[in-house]
C-alpha cells in the first residue's frame, strides 16, 4: 500500500518510519526544503532512539522516501495522512488549526484517485468534518474518506510505543475508511493490538480525554507530595499503595515538578477551549491546568529554601541538571527547567545549566542560565545542586566528586531518583518531593 504522510514533524516522521517498516510504501512531505534535504541525507530533525536506524533501513530498502512536492507524493496513495501542527493559537490556547486546514484543501486540490484521508495531528472535535468539507469545496470527483486516527507515542520511547501500542483508536464514518485502516495496521492486527472503531468525533475527543486525564494523575499525585511533606508521609510509598489498586492503575503516579512538553499543556489548554465553545465545563482540567502552572515556579521557590530562604539565596550558585522536559528527548517545550530557572534567576541566583540533549534548545529560551559542558562543570563552585530532569546520566554522579567541586553539599532532587537515607548517609542536605 502506498502511504503519503503530510508532515515530517515528531509524529509524522516516527509514523512514516514505521509504516514503512511495517512494508508499506511511504512518501514523507514537508514544506521545508532543508529538512527533507537533511532527511534525504540520513539526517534527523529530532532526537529520538532509534529513529535514525529506522529511516536509514527503511530508506535504502526503497520503501520510505522525502519530497515538499505534495501532489507528487499523494499520486496514487491510497492513505493520506496529515499529521502537521496544531499549536495553541497566541492569545487564546485553542488549537491553531491553519495548517490542518491548508493541507485539507492541497490535498483535495491534487488528488488522483479515490483516497483516505486521516488526521493524525491531534485536532479539537469536528475537526474531520470541517476537512471533510474543505476537500468537497476544491471540487476533488473521487472518493474520499476522512478518518481520525490519533496517535499516543511518547516522545523518548515512541518507535516501541508506535508498534507495540496499547490499542489503536480509529474514527471513521463508513466502511471505505474502515477498510483501508485496517489494511494500513495489518501487522498490528496480526500481532493482536487491541482496535478501537469508533466515530470520527469520538476519536477526536479520546486523544484529549487521554491526555488530560494523564495530566491530572500527575497533578493529582504531586498535591499529594506536597501533603506529604507536610504530614510527614512519603509519596513513593503513596503511589505505590494506590496503584496496585487496578483500577488506578501505577503508572503516571511519579511526583515531580510538573508536566510539560509537547501535549499535555497544548491538550489541555485546547480541551478547555472546545468545553467552552459547547458551554460544558470540565473543571477538574482547568484546575490541573493552573495548579501545574503554579507548580513549576514553586519548584524554583523549594531550590531557593535550599539556599537558606531568599535573603540568603542572592549571589548564590545552583547547578541545574536536566532542562529538556523528561529525558531522552532534546525537546524544552514547557520544560519546567525554564520556570525553574527564571525563578532562580529573579531572585537573584547564579545559575548554570547542562542538559545531555537539550543544550541547543535550551540556550535561547534560558538566557539567564550560563551553559555549561558537562555536569560536573556546572556544579563546580555550586551552593545547590537541583536535579530537574532524570537523565540516566545523573542517576549515577559521582558524590565524591560532586562534594569537592560544590561550595556546598546540597541536592535537590525534584524527580526523586536518590534514596533520602543513602544521601544524607553521603553527608549531602538533601531535599526531594513528597518525602518528609
Ligand atoms: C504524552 C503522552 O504520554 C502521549 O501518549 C501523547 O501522545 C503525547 O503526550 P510525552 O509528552 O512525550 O507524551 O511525554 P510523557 O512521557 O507522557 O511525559 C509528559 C510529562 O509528564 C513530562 O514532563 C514528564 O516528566 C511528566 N510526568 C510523567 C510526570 O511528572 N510524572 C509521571 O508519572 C509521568
Amino acid at each position: 500500500m502506498k502511504i503519503a504522510m503530510v508532515g515530517s514533524g515528531y509524529v509524522g516522521l516516527v509514523s512514516g518510519a514505521c509504516f514503512a517498516d511495517f512494508g508499506h510504501e511511504v512518501v514523507c512531505i514537508d514544506k521545508d526544503q532543508s529538512k527533507i534535504d537533511r532527511l534525504r541525507d540520513g539526517v534527523m530533525p529530532i532526537y529520538e532512539p532509534g529513529l535514525a536506524a529506522l529511516v536509514e533501513n527503511n530508506t535504502a530498502a526503497g520503501r520510505l522516501s522525502f519530497t515538499t512536492d505534495l501532489a507528487e507524493g499523494v499520486a496514487g496513495a491510497q492513505a493520506i495522512f496529515i499529521a502537521v501542527g496544531t499549536p495553541s493559537r497566541r492569545g487564546d490556547g485553542h488549537a491553531d488549526l491553519s495548517f490542518v486546514h491548508a493541507v485539507a484543501r492541497e490535498v483535495g486540490e491534487n488528488l488522483a484517485g479515490d483516497a483516505v484521508v486521516v488526521t493524525k495531528s491531534t485536532v479539537p472535535v469536528g475537526t474531520g468534518d470541517e476537512v471533510e468539507r474543505i476537500i468537497a469545496e476544491t471540487g476533488c470527483a473521487h472518493r474520499v474518506s476522512v478518518v481520525s486516527n490519533p496517535e499516543f507515542l511518547r516522545e523518548g520511547a515512541a518507535i516501541g510505543d508506535f508498534k507495540r501500542p496499547d490499542r489503536i483508536v480509529i474514527g471513521a464514518e463508513d466502511d471505505f475508511g474502515r477498510e483501508v485502516m485496517r489494511e494500513v495496521y495489518r501487522p498490528l492486527f496480526l500481532n493482536e493490538s487491541p482496535i478501537l472503531f469508533v466515530s470520527r468525533r469520538s476519536a477526536e475527543l479520546i486523544k484529549y480525554a487521554a491526555n488530560a486525564f494523564l495530566a491530572t494523575k500527575i497533578t493529582f499525585i504531586n498535591e499529594m507530595a506536597d501533603l506529604c511533606e507536610k504530614v510527614g508521609a512519603n509519596v513513593q510509598d503513596i503511589s505505590r499503595g494506590i496503584g496496585m489498586d487496578n483500577r488506578i492503575g501505577s503508572k503516571f503516579l511519579h511526583a515531580g515538578p510538573g508536566y510539560g512538553g509537547s501535549c499535555f499543556p497544548k491538550d489541555t489548554l485546547a480541551l478547555l477551549k472546545t468545553a467552552e465553545d459547547y458551554d460544558s465545563p470540565v473543571r477538574i482540567v482547568e484546575a490541573v491546568v493552573k495548579t501545574n502552572d503554579s507548580r513549576k515556579r514553586a519548584m524554583g521557590r523549594k531550590v531557593i529554601e535550599a539556599l537558606g530562604g531568599l535573603d540568603a539565596a542572592r549571589g548564590k550558585k545552583v547547578a541545574l541538571l536536566g532542562l529538556t522536559f523528561k529525558p531522552n528527548t532534546d525537546d524544552m517545550r514547557d520544560s519546567p527547567a525554564i520556570a525553574i530557572g527564571q525563578a532562580l534567576a529573579d531572585a537573584g541566583v547564579e545559575v548554570a545549566g547542562y542538559d545531555p540533549e537539550g543544550m541547543e534548545q535550551a540556550a535561547p529560551l534560558m538566557p539567564n542560565v550560563r551553559m555549561c559542558a558537562s555536569a560536573y562543570d556546572a556544579i563546580e563552585g555550586a551552593d545547590a545542586v537541583a536535579i530537574v530532569t532524570e537523565w540516566d546520566a545523573f542517576r549515577a554522579l559521582d558524590f565524591a566528586r560532586v562534594k569537592a567541586l560544590a561550595n556546598a553539599p546540597v541536592l535537590v532532587d525534584l524527580r526523586n531518583i536518590y534514596k533520602p537515607d543513602d544521601m544524607r548517609a553521603a553527608g549531602f542536605t538533601y531535599i526531594s518531593v513528597g518525602r518528609g
